[in-house]
């Protein structure tokens, strides 16, 4: 079919509304750059809406703190997966960051001082690891994501970004000479089809954590920019490491924060037994993400699991105070309410750990220049692409997030990433035209998906896409369940062409954009599992029982995977064991012990 195409020339396209995106939209407006937003949701629906412990900084309102035990926990968090002067640049402009957006006007919740309150989390501590747990989640309530995402909304339309709501981005666009200059949308409310050309794109879409049957990601969680970049010939990274978080509400996937625990909150089986307190006897029930999951799991298969198939662990709040319950926990009362009957001020809420976040995703440098790592250099940097928050991989998070870095990040590398295309503007001449074969077959694609006479729909082939994700890429691994994944999702991925989708009229058709979602979520599946296999040690977020161990010798690498005709190749690119500045050291590899 013949379309007609609109055309929009941009300083800077940031595709994605959520935290990220807009902290990047603002800063590059800011800077008098031409730079549209352009989102597939409304940006105040983006899923950045659904954080709720906090956002990491220290501060230091609450207790002693400094940036450079941030930056150590953060190491130590991603099992020396992470790159060390990403991880610097986080903590050391996260305080900044953190006071910025409180000038923004963020509804922070207030110590008795009137200072931004701040609660313990996971893995966050004081003295690098040796004194008490830190007080660094800078919190409004349990709702700091949605307080977050609102004020940077505002602040945008402030400097008149432009947004373009509802847009669904298909393909990166190149020239004839390869290079990146935009991306190619259509706009669903109508169907019409754009261009955004622009100097700089920004890929700010997000996580991925839809490829799971069970997650506390919104619907939208797809991964679109991680898709676009496999087709356009650009590598993904540590797509193995997919953070399971602790306490997602039984049977439902909803997420309980770990605010609950910083708040006083502890686990138990079936037994009344505290057991993070054997397990972990310094930070106990605070230890993070990835090592309370496996040791709930282990409770679990050991038998000491809850309720009558003994299959969840009870979280408790009930010993606390109801007051403080109602002024800092008010989200999670009524999640637990509404999702599983419990008044959390007299009864335990039944929890099993959740897929929750995804570390891994498109290569950058900590100036959120998206890497292209060849055997040759790896930091060589693909000109004219940026990616930010979830959906990059800077990496500071490595083989395991550590709870309210998450936001840090989104604040920092968003600003970050309008700092260094400002820069990159000023002294680059780009006079890039997208090729027009390319944008042919960009529309190819879209029409055989559109009007493929197929037998199975959307959400059936989804479902079983899930269902092989979460039963064979689950918290523990190992080599026979993961190669039955890989088969089973290379045969799902080539009834990818038997998809009927039945409406085919141009207004509001979701059933096209789910399409074009799903194969987006069979294409990152299939490289979480070669990622997966490839690994053999036990790091963060990816524990195999046939390789229980980490093996730094052999594995003080990022996994890099390439799309290559159907098949996909792992490669590896060495974690970056540097700092920027003198005042932050490297740290060396240790046992991880909390
Ligand atoms: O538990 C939580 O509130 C989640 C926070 C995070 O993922 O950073």
């Amino acid at each position: 079919m013949s379309y007609e195409i609109q055309d929009h020339f941009l300083d800077v396209a940031v595709l994605g509304a959520g935290g990220s995106g807009l902290r990047a939209s603002l800063g590059c407006a800011e800077k008098g750059l031409k730079t549209a937003c352009i989102s597939k949701v409304y940006p105040t629906r983006s899923h950045t809406v659904a954080a709720q412990g906090g956002v990491g900084a220290a501060l230091g309102n609450m207790g002693k703190d400094d940036w450079k035990w941030h930056m150590y926990d953060t190491v130590k968090g991603s099992d020396w997966l992470g790159d060390q002067d990403s991880i610097e640049y986080l903590c050391s402009n996260a305080p900044e960051a953190v006071v910025e957006l409180e000038h923004f006007g963020m509804p922070f919740s207030r110590n008795k001082e009137g200072k931004i309150y701040q609660r313990p989390f996971g893995g966050h501590s004081t003295e690098n690891g040796k004194g008490e747990p830190a007080h660094r989640a800078c919190a409004a309530a349990d709702r700091t994501g949605h307080a977050m995402l609102h004020t940077l909304y505002q602040q945008c339309l402030k400097y008149d970004v432009n947004f373009y709501s509802e847009y669904f981005a298909l393909d990166l666009l190149k020239d004839d000479q390869g290079e990146i200059c935009g991306f190619f949308a259509i706009n669903i409310q109508d169907g019409s089809m754009h261009r955004f050309l622009a100097k700089i794109t920004i890929l700010a879409t997000g996580g991925y954590g839809k490829i799971f049957q069970s997650s506390t990601s919104a619907h939208i969680c797809t991964g679109d920019g991680a898709g676009m970049s496999l087709r356009a010939g650009l590598p993904l990274s540590d797509m193995e490491f997919i953070q399971f978080h602790p306490t997602g509400i039984y049977g439902v996937g909803v997420l309980i924060s770990e605010a609950a625990r910083g708040e006083g909150g502890y686990l138990k089986n079936s037994e009344g037994k505290r057991f993070m307190l054997d397990y972990a006897p310094h930070a106990k029930d605070l230890a993070a993400r990835d090592v309370i999951s496996r040791f709930i799991s282990i409770e679990i298969k050991e038998g000491r699991g809850c309720g009558p198939n003994k299959d969840y662990i009870n979280l408790h709040l009930d010993h606390l105070d109801g007051d403080l319950l109602a002024k800092r926990l008010p989200g999670i009362s009524e999640s637990a309410k509404t999702f599983c009957g419990v008044d959390i001020n007299k009864e335990p809420i039944p929890v099993v750990p959740t897929v929750h976040f995804c570390m891994g995703g498109i290569p950058t440098n900590f100036r959120s220049e998206v890497l292209m790592p060849t055997s040759g250099n790896s930091e060589e940097v693909r000109q004219g692409l940026m990616a930010i928050g979830e959906g990059a991989c800077a990496s500071v998070h490595g083989a395991n997030r550590l709870g309210t870095n998450a936001l840090s990040e989104l604040l920092v590398f968003g600003k970050g990433a309008a700092i260094r295309a400002s820069e990159v503007l000023e002294n680059e001449k780009f006079n890039k035209h997208p090729s027009q074969s390319q944008t042919d077959e960009i529309i190819n694609r879209f029409d055989t998906i559109l009007h493929n006479k197929g037998d199975i729909s959307v959400g059936q082939l989804r479902e079983k896409m899930q269902k092989t994700v979460q039963s064979r890429f689950g918290v523990y691994r190992d080599e026979k369940t993961l190669a039955m994944g890989i088969e089973e999702l290379a045969q799902m991925s080539s009834d990818l062409n038997h998809i009927d989708v039945k409406d085919k009229s141009s207004v509001f058709n979701t059933d096209i954009v789910e399409a074009l979602e799903l194969h987006n979520l069979m294409q990152i599946s299939r490289s979480v599992g070669a990622s997966a296999i490839n690994r053999t040690e036990s790091r963060g977020a990816h524990a195999r029982d046939d390789f229980p161990n980490r093996d730094d010798d052999n594995w003080m690498n990022h996994s890099i995977v390439w799309m290559k005709d159907d098949k996909f190749e792992v490669t590896k690119r060495p974690v970056r064991m540097t700092t920027i500045s003198n005042q932050a050291k490297v740290i060396a590899p240790e046992v991880r012990v909390y």
